[in-house]
């Protein structure tokens, strides 16, 4: 996807990885950018209104966890911008202390926001097709014991965007859906994360045991996935790198006999 020129929803745009790819997104002379997040930074959002007069940017309140919400905010951006190009999925929360809203913000919310959006972006239904892009994470495509709850629904995420990217969706929708699997990457996310694991004490954990990536090296390879990348796309974004998965077939069904 070429971005000039583009409509975009960022959810979670206020987070570490959000911000980055967010100023990223603005230098590529995007049209416009809604942020969709909990709380407004009005810091960052005056900065991006100053630095980027020419695009239209602006902030809705939204907790992913309540499905009227979302379905609100993506309506009044919709009457605001009339239709959407990109919508990127990049809320997140990592804290095993907390199950159901673990699921709800990481999985239940993506999967309603991945489905409203399409609501607007289906070509089948008056829309004009477009990109989503829902960030995973390396738990959603290897367990960890470290945090077992946000590598089930990270699992969920990648299973539930790559099951949306079958080819057949998108040449009746014109929506790519694309996963997104960062590794350790330098946020708040990663914030105290001995109190945050499944079990304590498990192993210690924190930002220095493991080499994480600058949330900035993170962005500019989303940014390149999002102008290279096809529909139904994995992409790693480990350590400064940026790769496609090639994702292993375990099983497939089996047909009835055609007598
Ligand atoms: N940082 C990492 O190491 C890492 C690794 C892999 C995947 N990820 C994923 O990348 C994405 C961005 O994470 P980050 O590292 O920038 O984290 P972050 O904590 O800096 O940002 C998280 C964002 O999610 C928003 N959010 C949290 N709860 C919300 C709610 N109820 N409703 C709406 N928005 C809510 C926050 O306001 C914030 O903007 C997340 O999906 C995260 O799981 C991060």
């Amino acid at each position: 996807m070429n971005l000039t020129g583009k409509n975009v929803v960022y959810l979670g745009g206020f987070g570490g990885i959000g911000q980055k790819v967010c100023a990223q997104l603005l230098e590529r002379q995007i049209k416009a950018l809604a942020i969709f997040d909990l709380t407004l930074n009005e810091q960052v959002l005056a900065a991006w209104q100053t630095q980027y007069p020419n695009a239209d940017i602006f902030y809705q309140k939204v907790d992913i966890t309540q499905k009227p919400e979302i379905e609100a905010a993506y309506k009044a951006a919709a009457e605001r911008l009339e239709h959407f190009d990109l919508v990127v999925n990049g809320m997140g929360l990592m804290n095993d202390n907390f199950v159901d809203l673990t699921i709800q913000i990481n999985l239940l919310g993506l999967i309603h926001s991945s489905f409203i959006a399409l609501e607007y972006m289906d070509k089948s239904k008056n829309g004009r097709g477009g990109v989503v892009v829902n960030i995973s994470s390396v738990a959603g495509i290897e367990p960890t014991s470290l945090m077992a709850v946000y590598s089930a629904a990270k699992h969920g995420v990648t299973a539930f965007t790559r099951g949306l990217g079958d080819s057949r969706y998108f040449a009746k929708t014109g929506v790519a859906f694309i996963t997104i699997c960062p590794g350790f990457t330098d946020t708040p996310l990663l914030f105290d994360m001995m109190n945050k694991m499944t079990f304590k004490p498990h192993t210690t954990v924190t930002k220095h045991t493991h080499k994480v990536q600058s949330a900035e090296i993170c962005a500019s390879n989303l940014i390149k996935v999002i102008e290279q990348g096809k529909n139904g796309g994995v992409w790693l974004l480990e350590l400064g790198e940026m790769k496609e998965l090639d994702m292993p077939v375990m099983w497939r069904p089996t047909l009835q006999d055609q007598a």
